[in-house]
């Protein structure tokens, strides 16, 4: 657990339960193919399912198909 500093981190990434993980910038995301987006400002979610038709983005689809995430012991 991180200590409490008093002020929020530039950069924050939440894991959603069973879901993509979501960043609230701003931060620059380089894909396997070298593409480069700027997160800025508002959050964005990634997917963590493997399953989405708009990678690296989550599109919604971890729902339909019924992603479940193992958590490490
Ligand atoms: S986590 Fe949402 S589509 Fe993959």
């Amino acid at each position: 657990m991180a200590e409490e500093t008093g002020t929020e981190p530039p950069v924050v990434i939440k894991v959603v339960n069973n879901g993509p993980y979501q960043v609230k910038g701003p931060v620059r995301l380089v894909d396997h193919d070298g593409g480069e987006y700027e997160l800025t400002g508002r959050t964005h979610l990634l997917c963590r399912c493997g399953h989405s038709a708009n990678k690296p983005f989550c599109d919604g689809a971890h729902v339909r198909t019924g992603f479940t995430a193992t958590r490490a012991e």
